[in-house]
């Protein structure tokens, strides 16, 4: 080849190591010749997609010919009525991986630095170097956000801080006073980004004193929208709402930073498929609780397993969990697979001695534990 493509790549491109997904259960099958596979590898919904999801998508497959509405109205408007904010606060994302992105886009370039914590989700230093600007990295405590190292950090150039709460892939979570206390350390001029992620996991609406100073809950990020302007809350539809595969999620923000962020958006970055299904998940609210109420005792189920067989783990808020060994945990991924049980390894984000394990329906979370525990 005459030309160098990679050396021509801008500086931060050409630094970037691609997102390491978890591994499909039709690579392994490929791979291994089995069959009988369980993923507990990329926190997707074990429920399935919901039924009235289904029926819906089915009805708007007959307007594949058209383009998407680029303006996501109905969406935007079900989002409205759920959430009590207005629609020109919300911003529509292929996953909220795509909004993450856009608020890179909108507000990072050279020059300037994104903060966000060792340990945090894998997609924050890949938007920021995407753009050619600088990550911040403070380091963990107890493998969750060192929220004052973060406001340590910030400096004239800091323009972004990602906080995931909970955190993918450790599963710890910041309550509201930890929360509130952070965002009054920050300048307006410093955009916050809430990752949401699993909200609807995390969040306990019965949990009454919530919103005061020293509320010790998991919070409602939407509750500081209105004291701090500079807030952008992320969420998505791939969790809790099991549409992982269609990929939509959104921001909610002052209407200033949607506006900005919608500059940078492709016209139709939310597919008509998704959209629709989005807006009919709202409704699902069955769906919603029973998937809830699954992920419970999923958690509970892993973290006992996990403590009867002597491994520690971070106790997790979110559909994963992640555990702890005494050595590279890689040859025991590896085993796993063998045994037709994929989990994540979490060596990419600097901790080698442990796996993370998504929540899967109760016989898939035995079988992984029965596994394990034949493996160790
Ligand atoms: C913390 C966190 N944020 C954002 C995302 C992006 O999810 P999606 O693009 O599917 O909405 C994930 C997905 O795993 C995540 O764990």
């Amino acid at each position: 080849m005459s030309c160098d493509f990679i050396a021509l790549a801008t500086p931060g491109v050409k630094g970037l190591t691609p997102y390491q997904p978890g591994k499909p259960v039709e690579e392994l099958e490929r791979e291994l010749g089995i069959s009988n596979i369980i993923k507990l590898a990329s926190n997707e919904n074990p429920l399935g997609p919901s039924a009235l999801v289904l029926a819906a998508i089915e009805k708007a497959a007959l307007e594949l010919t058209r383009y998407p509405d680029g303006g996501g109205f109905n969406l935007k408007q079900a989002l409205s009525s759920e959430l009590s904010v207005s629609r020109d606060q919300v911003t529509l994302g292929n996953g909220s991986n795509d909004v993450l992105d856009l608020i890179a886009r909108a507000y990072l370039s050279a020059g300037d630095e994104a903060i966000f914590s060792q340990y945090a989700f894998a997609v924050y230093p890949i938007s920021t170097q995407a753009v050619g600007a600088t990550a911040v990295v403070t380091p963990a405590k107890d493998y969750g956000h060192d929220l004052d190292a973060m406001a340590e950090a910030i400096t004239d150039k800091t323009r972004v801080i990602f906080i995931a709460n909970p955190n993918n892939p450790t599963g710890n979570w910041l309550s509201g006073a930890e929360i509130a206390h952070f965002l009054g350390r920050v300048p307006e001029t410093v955009i916050v980004v809430l990752d949401e992620a699993y909200f609807e996991y995390a969040f306990d609406p019965s949990n009454s004193d919530r919103g005061s100073s020293d509320d010790q809950y998991y919070p409602d990020g939407l509750a500081y929208l209105s004291k701090y302007p500079n807030l952008i809350v992320t969420r998505t539809f791939s969790k809790a709402y099991g549409l992982a595969s269609l990929r939509v999620g959104y921001g909610i923000s002052s209407p200033e930073i949607a506006d900005i962020l919608n500059r940078v958006r492709q016209p139709f970055n939310v597919n008509s498929l998704a959209l629709v299904a989005a807006e009919t998940a709202l409704t699902d609210k069955e769906y919603l609780q029973q998937g809830r109420a699954l992920n419970k005792k999923g958690v509970a189920q892993l973290q006992a397993g996990f403590d009867a067989l002597g491994l520690s783990y971070v106790p997790s808020a979110g559909n994963f969990v992640l555990a702890h060994f005494e050595t590279d945990a890689l040859p025991i991924f590896n085993e796993l697979l063998k045994k037709g049980v994929i989990v994540r390894p979490v060596g990419n984000y600097g901790m080698p001695n442990s796996l993370r394990v998504s929540v899967g329906t109760e016989k898939e979370n035995q079988r992984f534990l029965d596994s394990l525990a034949e493996i160790l």
